[in-house]
């Protein structure tokens, strides 16, 4: 008989398949208890609730392993560029050359945005956060692009837009923020060389690309390609579960990133430290506040739902800082704050019985400071990052043939029926 587990409840049995992963991981299958016996499941943040069956990434938060596709993130960041692991996260397998050719130039035939938009941008009151334009512009290019006619098209064409739009988006978004002419994207350059020249290209200044930069930025967005069913993902599969158009869903999941328990934490982390350096540089009070339980305060870039070892791209992140900073000159203050507050923190109690580490915000800032982005813009760098994961999590959700519009339930505990009281009478 397959593998179950039998649940008893007065006196009566109820046995529920076990579904094993290709990894080892088991899950208990629920999806007949509620019409066997009338019970839900209670799981306050989903910690213990599998959302969907994936074939995308594996993460081992006890052992410190991310793989896309089966293949380890320090590979993909050692050796594959940015796009080649947005081909693989998407198919589902590497390019061949002739394939990557072929991506780059689908690319490249969809990175200019309609010059409508542009007047979207201009009208942001000036102190916008980019995360709220880039989440808002996301959604307004449905409008421009309307629905195509099949699905296959749907995916092929409205993928390729968003990939390769959301970099002109970003860059036009910095551009007009700071009141520079836009620089549009130029066929000639890879993916994350074009970025950068959107971004700090001026015409007095042209912009002299830097191989160590361009690895740079190429590993820092490997890194966040993908990480299975965290927050924003799951708010992309959630909303796509109503089937929204893919805009739509990603502008969602923009919105769910922004937050600083989540992407937002990579901004926190740079805010934390510099007021740690304005502080005097005193590390342990800071310690001593993110350990008392009656101050809200939290280390930011430090904790994780699913690692309970180091943040393997962390590891990998870390270890590209210090390599950008080395070749670039750079001597960045708070990157000496970063090291010493990981240090104090990696040998106090409280951070050890609670199994918190330095995720990957910890260092991608110092990263992402050396490149020369600004720091409210680091969400917006994130979001580019994984928006191949949200792509692939939500292509795979539509293909699903077990595919149900997503719905949790809840347990009541508000008042029992209660008669209406005529406003004169109360
Ligand atoms: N500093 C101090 N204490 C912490 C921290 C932290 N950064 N993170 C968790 N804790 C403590 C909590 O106070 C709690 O303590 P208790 O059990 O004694 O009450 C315990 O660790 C568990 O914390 P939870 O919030 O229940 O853990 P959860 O898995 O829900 O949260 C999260 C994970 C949100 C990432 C959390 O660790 C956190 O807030 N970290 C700081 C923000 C951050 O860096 N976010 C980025 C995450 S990575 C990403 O999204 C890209």
């Amino acid at each position: 008989m397959a593998e179950h587990v039998t649940i008893t409840y007065n006196g009566t049995a109820f046995e529920l398949p076990v579904i094993t992963g290709s990894e080892g991981e088991k899950a208990i299958d629920i999806s007949t208890l509620r019409q066997n016996t009338g019970f839900i499941t209670l799981d306050p943040g989903y910690a213990n609730t599998g959302s969907c069956i994936s074939d995308i990434t594996f993460m081992d938060g006890e052992k410190g392993v991310l793989r896309y596709r089966g293949i380890p993130v320090e590979q993909l960041a050692e050796y594959s560029s940015f796009k080649e692991t947005v081909y693989l996260l998407i198919n589902g397998k590497l390019p061949t050359t002739d394939e990557l050719n072929e991506f780059s130039i689908l690319l490249n035939d969809h990175s200019l945005v309609h010059e409508d938009m542009k007047s979207f941008y201009q009208n942001f009151p000036r102190a916008s956060h980019p995360m709220g334009i880039l989440s808002s512009m996301v959604n307004a290019l449905r409008s421009f692009y309307p629905e195509l006619q099949t699905l296959e098209e749907e995916i092929n064409i409205t993928v390729t837009r968003l990939l390769s739009k959301i970099r002109t988006m970003a860059a036009m978004s910095y551009k007009i923020s700071r009141g520079h002419q836009v620089v549009y994207p130029r066929s000639g350059l890879l993916y994350c060389e074009n970025f950068l020249n959107m971004m700090f290209h001026t015409p007095v200044r042209p912009y002299k690309l830097d191989r160590a930069v361009v690895k740079a930025l190429n590993v820092f967005w490997i890194l966040h390609a993908d990480h299975e069913q965290n927050c924003s993902t799951s708010a992309v599969r959630l909303v796509g579960s109503g089937r929204v158009n893919l805009f739509a869903a990603i502008s969602a999941g923009i919105a769910a990133l922004w937050g600083p328990l989540h992407g937002g934490a990579n901004q926190a982390v740079i805010e934390m430290l510099n007021t740690i350096t304005e502080n005097g540089g005193r590390i342990q009070p800071f310690i001593d506040k993110a350990k008392d339980k009656n101050d809200p305060f939290r280390l930011m870039g430090f904790g994780h739902r699913v690692y309970k070892t180091y943040d393997p791209r962390a590891k990998i992140m870390k270890k590209w800082c210090d390599k950008l900073l080395a070749k670039l000159n750079i001597k960045d203050p708070l990157l000496d704050v970063a090291k010493e507050l990981e240090e104090i923190a990696l040998k106090d109690d409280y951070f050890i019985d609670h199994h918190l580490y330095p995720n990957v915000d910890f260092y991608s800032g110092i990263v992402l400071r050396a490149i020369g982005i600004p720091t409210n813009m680091f969400t917006v760098m994130f979001a580019i990052g994984r928006l191949p994961g949200w792509i692939s999590q939500w292509k795979e959700s539509m293909d699903d043939p077990n595919w149900k519009i997503g719905r949790p339930r809840q347990i009541y505990t508000g008042p029992n029926k209660t008669d209406y009281i005529p406003i004169n009478k109360r």
